[in-house]
């Protein structure tokens, strides 16, 4: 593995993956994970968020989220934390409740303060509210909407100032590469959380995108400079570029490992991108093909845990920073 010491020699704070916490017994998975030459940084795929740390109100359980957090300590690798006010995997007490303005806020700032403080001064960097904004760019009706309009995304931030002043507080959302009317939504949600007097120090591009429909290098380094110019960081916390129909051709995986280079060569290009993190490694794990149906092989490395095209084009638009 080098794709992790290439970023940091380039400038990066970290290359880094997605970690399923259901495939810990497959040990070709886990041993690649814990190249910290490879991946400098982990994330957990599912385990921290509600659905499982707090499933009923105030019963808090951390035997899913700590795993990676504890695999990220033995290696000493960066922790991303991900991710704590979600319209998705999110209990039925929370989505189905009957809340008033106060009740609701309560709730968030609850597992807001419990989460963050079991995991205080692990997590350099917190999604602290995730996709906000639906595909037609108007904000998603979930439940902390539908109560608490946008409130609800200042009152997490503050919330999680409060719980650890240390971790970096993002906001995270797919999507946002197109440079669209999603990322001006966005430029708006920073805006406004400004402007409520909360604290916001980064915008997670998700990089879920389409092999031959990526944008290119330079459409990608503008759209994330227009958060950088508000003062803020910007990091890709999901790349995976799936093809759309299967299995993929030779051409369509050179086509492939152009769009990672374009994607890593944006960051590269952005004063203020800190960071690159793969929604996962290997395409024998992907939550891709449940959910577009016939797409898929995403990653960097194949079904059997060998570079693709992809490896390649990450490792050498890197090295030639
Ligand atoms: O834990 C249950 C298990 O008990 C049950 O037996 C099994 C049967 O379906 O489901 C398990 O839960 C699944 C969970 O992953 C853990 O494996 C859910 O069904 C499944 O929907 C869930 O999918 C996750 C998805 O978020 C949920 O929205 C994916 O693994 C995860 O990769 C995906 O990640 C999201 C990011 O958090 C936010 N951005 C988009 C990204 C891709 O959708």
């Amino acid at each position: 593995g080098q794709l992790n010491t290439l970023a940091v020699r380039a400038g990066l704070k970290y290359f880094g993956t997605a970690v399923d916490e259901s495939k810990q017994s497959d040990s070709q998975y886990v041993s690649l994970l814990s190249t910290t030459t490879e991946f400098g940084q982990v994330v957990p795929e599912n385990g921290q968020k509600w659905a499982y740390t707090e499933p009923s109100q105030n019963s808090f359980s951390y035997t899913q989220g700590d795993i990676v957090p504890n695999i990220a300590s033995k290696n000493g690798q960066i922790l991303r934390c991900h991710t704590l006010t979600w319209h998705s995997q999110l209990p039925s007490w929370v989505s189905s409740g009957s809340w008033t303005k106060a009740t609701l806020t309560a709730v968030i700032q609850t597992h807001i303060s419990n989460v963050m403080k079991h995991y205080l001064g692990q997590c350099y960097h917190w999604d602290v509210v995730n996709e906000a904004v639906d595909d037609s760019a108007v904000y998603r009706t979930s439940v902390f909407y539908n109560v608490l309009g946008t409130d609800f995304i200042p009152i997490s931030f503050t919330a999680a100032r409060a719980a650890d002043p240390n971790a970096k507080l993002f906001y995270n959302d797919y999507n946002l590469e197109y440079n669209g009317a999603k990322t001006d939504k966005t430029v708006e949600i920073v805006n406004l959380i400004k402007a409520a007097g909360a604290p916001i120090d980064g915008v997670g591009f998700q990089g879920h995108l389409i092999v031959g429909s990526t944008p290119s290098r330079s459409s990608l380094s503008t759209a994330l400079r227009r958060f950088t110019a508000l003062g803020l960081e910007v990091a890709y916390t999901e790349l995976d570029i799936r093809h759309s129909s299967l299995p993929a051709s030779s051409s369509a995986l050179v086509t492939q490992g152009n769009d990672y280079a374009n994607v890593v060569g944006s960051c590269l290009d952005v004063t203020g991108c800190v960071g690159v993190t793969v929604w996962g490694f290997t395409d024998k794990y992907s939550w891709i093909p449940s959910t577009f149906n016939g797409a898929g092989d995403a990653l960097i490395y194949d079904a059997n845990f060998n570079k693709k095209p992809a490896w390649t084009s990450v490792s050498s638009v890197l090295a030639a920073k």
